[in-house]
């Protein structure tokens, strides 16, 4: 079998192979099994470059940044802005003024509704958000809309679990002032067409932002390609460590945000008499950061180049399609979410079976699957269905992790049914 990039099967499993030696985690037993780990979009597994690079710091880097001129402050200040650096080239974005360091997707998301909250939104403006995204880009529009008096509306999905685009076409207007949505979803892996969203948004005068905390791990960001406003991300999510993300912002848009927290870092000069903020992108970072993260971060970021997203695109394309071909062979068993364009994620229900109960016997299997709603509550009311069971590949899964998979599943249903 050649797959879309022409890379034969056996060469991609022999890559995997080797890659796999990477991740120590990789090789654990649960429950005695050994570990087949499926649950890459909850949080993605660590390589030992990564593992290595925050032992590192900690062992002869630490100090805190911008604050000292000390050796070892200077040494974590120059590598933590290195990250900064790093990232700016990984992103395509213009300058590391656009680049902040986040606690994750959430914490950028939050930074930006924030400030739309208190300063750019109007009584009957509009922010709209689809119905597939994650809670973490609902509820901080939510609050922004009650604080500015401005509406949230929902853009619908359809059947296959793929945002209604020409809904959104009939439906945007000029008091629309802020489009705020996911890349791949999640809990489906649909992959949005952004590029048609974000025309969209710039023909009425809306912002645009992304979440983006599925897509580094899978594919390559041009945020000026994409010419996004905003765009958040996950470390964890791209093999990186918890604890740090990256939001990009668009200059002019992070010159207008007002700060979004008080403290050390985020200013010029304090006095009593009134406090001048610093300059980008500082002002958006009060308090010491994830000085070690923010560096390991970068390590993660070098791993996936080193790797290849076309490797990586291969691979996991070749996952989704054995997967979908193998699972769908299980009696009883329904795929929520088909949408034609998606990343490697199947979330599954088995008719009759609660997928609490399937996932339990998976992991008693070594196998672990995420179950419940995803953080996508409005998206399973959509459905009909409180959750699903959802496995999520990186491009280190198996073609015989998705048999493990399988068999794992057709015991469990004969246990439970
Ligand atoms: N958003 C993460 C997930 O999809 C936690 O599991």
């Amino acid at each position: 079998m050649t797959n879309p990039m022409g890379i034969t099967q056996s060469d991609l499993g022999k890559r995997v192979k080797e890659l796999r030696a990477d991740f120590p985690i990789l090789a654990s037993k649960v429950h005695g099994k050994d570990l087949v780990y499926l649950d890459n979009a909850a949080t993605s597994q660590k390589p030992v470059q990564v593992i290595d690079s925050i032992k590192t710091y900690y062992e002869s880097t630490n100090a805190n940044v911008h604050r000292g001129s000390h050796y070892l402050a200077a040494k974590a200040t120059e590598e933590f802005e290195g990250s900064r650096e790093f990232f700016r080239d990984f992103l395509y974005a213009n300058s590391i003024k656009e680049i902040n360091f986040t606690k994750g997707t959430t914490d950028g998301i939050n930074l930006v509704a924030n400030g739309f909250g208190w300063e750019i939104l109007k009584p009957g403006d509009q922010i709209m958000v689809s119905t597939m995204d994650h809670h973490s880009n609902i509820v901080p529009w939510q609050i922004a809309a009650q604080r500015s008096g401005a509406e949230v509306i929902e853009i619908p999905v359809n059947e296959l679990g793929e945002l209604n685009i020409d809904w959104l076409r009939e439906n945007i207007s000029d008091k629309v002032k802020m489009i705020s949505t996911v890349y791949i979803s999640n809990s489906l892996g649909t992959i949005n067409p952004v590029e048609e969203i974000i025309s969209l948004a710039r023909s009425v005068g809306a912002a645009i932002m992304i979440d983006g905390a599925q897509t580094a791990p899978h594919q390559q960001v041009d945020v000026h390609a994409l010419d996004c406003d905003f765009f958040a991300l996950s470390g964890h999510k791209m093999f990186g460590p918890t604890g740090i993300g990256i939001l990009y912002g668009k200059e002019e848009w992070m010159e207008k945000l007002p700060p979004y927290q008080g403290g050390g870092e985020m200013i010029q000069d304090v006095s009593f008499s009134g406090t001048t903020y610093n300059k980008l992108p500082y002002k958006f970072e009060a308090g010491t950061p994830n000085i070690a993260g923010a560096i390991a971060l970068e390590a993660a970021g070098r791993y996936i180049q080193s790797v290849g997203y076309d490797f990586i695109q291969a691979q996991e394309s070749a996952l989704l399609e054995y997967g979908t071909q193998q699972l769908s062979q299980i009696e009883g068993l329904k795929i929520v979410g088909q949408a034609k364009e998606k990343a490697s994620v199947i979330s599954f229900l088995v008719e009759g079976i609660h997928n609490y109960d399937l996932a339990t016997l998976l992991d008693k299997q070594g196998i672990a699957v995420r179950d419940g709603h995803h953080c996508c509550q409005p998206l399973m009311d959509r459905f009909g269905i409180e959750g699903t069971c959802r496995a999520s590949f990186a491009f280190y899964n198996t073609l015989e992790e998705i048999d493990a998979l399988k068999a794992g599943i057709e015991k469990a249903v004969a246990i439970l049914s």
